[in-house]
Formats: C-alpha cells, sequence, structure tokens
C-alpha cells in the first residue's frame, strides 16, 4: 500500500492495483501548485464532505480518470448531475470494493456543496484491505464516536488525521484521537493551507510522541509505503 500526499486533506492511496483518491483540492492550494492533476490516477474518489477544500478537483479529475465518486448519497447525486458515476454511502454502513471494506463513519464538522447544496453529513472512512488497514478522517473534531472504531472495525495501520485546529481538532485533540482508534502510526492533514491553520511541526511531533506514536508529515508530492510509516 503507497501513501501519496497531495497537499491539504488529499491523499491518494494505491492499493490491490487500484488508486483511492481523497479529498482532492490542489489546483486552489498554492502549497500543491507543483502537482498536477492531469497525472494523479484515481479509480475511486472518496468524498468526506462537501466543502470546497476537499472537492474542489473532484469534477475534473474524474472526468478525465472515469473514476468513481463515494460519499454520501447527498453528494454523489450532485456529481450525478454532472455525468459522474458514484456509490452512495451514509454514516455507519460499509460496502466491500475489489480494493476492500469501506466503512463510512461519523465526523463533527458541517457539509455543503460549492454551490450551497446540502453534503448530508460529513463523515470518515476506515479502509480494510489485504495491504494495511487505515482511518481517513476527514474534517471533525473529537468525538466519541472515534472510540467505536476499534471495536467494530479491524485493527488500524496508520490513522490519516486533521492536526490543523480552528476548523477540525488541533494536534492535541488529534493525539487523543489516535488513542481513541488505536494508531500508533498517525499522518499529518490538514494544516498550513490557510493562515488559520497553521502549525509549528515539532511541537506537534512531541504531542504525538507523549502519547507513543509516531506523526508523519509528508512532503506534497512525496510517497510512502504503508510498512516505511
Ligand atoms: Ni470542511
Ligand atoms: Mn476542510
Amino acid at each position: 500500500m503507497k501513501i501519496t500526499f497531495y497537499g491539504h486533506a488529499c491523499f491518494g492511496i494505491e492499493v490491490a492495483g487500484k488508486h483511492l483518491l481523497f479529498d482532492p483540492f490542489i489546483t486552489g492550494n498554492e502549497l500543491a501548485k507543483d502537482v498536477d492533476i492531469e497525472t494523479i490516477p484515481a479509480d475511486y474518489i472518496l468524498l468526506s464532505h462537501g466543502h470546497e477544500d476537499h472537492v474542489l478537483d473532484a469534477e475534473v479529475i474524474a472526468k478525465r480518470t472515469g473514476a468513481k465518486i463515494v460519499a454520501t448519497f447527498e453528494i454523489v447525486t450532485w456529481y450525478g448531475a454532472k455525468g459522474i458515476d458514484g456509490h452512495p454511502m451514509n454514516i455507519g454502513g460499509a460496502w466491500t470494493f475489489p480494493f476492500g471494506k469501506v466503512k463510512m463513519v461519523n465526523a463533527i464538522h458541517s457539509s455543503v456543496l460549492p454551490d450551497g447544496t446540502y453534503g448530508g453529513n460529513p463523515g470518515g472512512f476506515v479502509v480494510e484491505t489485504a495491504e494495511g488497514n487505515f482511518y481517513y478522517a476527514g474534517d471533525t473534531a473529537l468525538t466519541i464516536d472515534m472510540k467505536m472504531i476499534p471495536i467494530t472495525c479491524a485493527p488500524l495501520d496508520f490513522a490519516i488525521l486533521p492536526i490543523g485546529d480552528n476548523f477540525t481538532m488541533g494536534l492535541e485533540d488529534a493525539a487523543i484521537a489516535a488513542d481513541w482508534v488505536e494508531a500508533k502510526n498517525v499522518i499529518a492533514g490538514h494544516y498550513d493551507t490557510f493562515g488559520y491553520i497553521v502549525v509549528d511541526k515539532d511541537e506537534a511531533r512531541k504531542a504525538f510522541a507523549k502519547r507513543s506514536q509516531k506523526l508523519t508529515f509528508l512532503n506534497i508530492g512525496a510517497s510512502i509505503d504503508v510498512k516505511d510509516l
């Protein structure tokens, strides 16, 4: 399983020969200006919620690649009207795809699409595959619901958590979240893109190290194998 960071909350995961792309927001991200969206592979585009900093480039990438949108019923319906294929889900539901099982889990946030259309509830995803299991939290506060993940899902190899504060968990809460979902390896997301969410990376690593967790910051455009986390 290979993990690639495209900036902000956008990650590509290559697993079982398929390319999963989470929350593509690249052309609007000055920090990701060296990423060419025309070269990003995608078979499935998973969207945690409808905010522009999570969906901006989904339409263009889906149309080029033919990728399926995996998101709430409301978001999939919105993309369906643009001629894009999708798989609708909702919180608490799981579906087995060719690459593995995806469960949509709760997130405490909001969700409206760029034109004001209601996006349903915001969510996160737990993905279980033969090559590893992970939790992609989306935008969320720390929520007690995270404690259900180790009970209802397979043990995690890593979690991708927002750490930027202001709009989501900050690093102290995110370290507690890692405890609750029982992830020793965390990949940082949702930081530095805007002035409100700039983080001190050393301070962030320390907050996780205090709980015997490893926090990884990937450079934009860089990849890592799950075995190397
Ligand atoms: Ni958001
Ligand atoms: Mn966001």
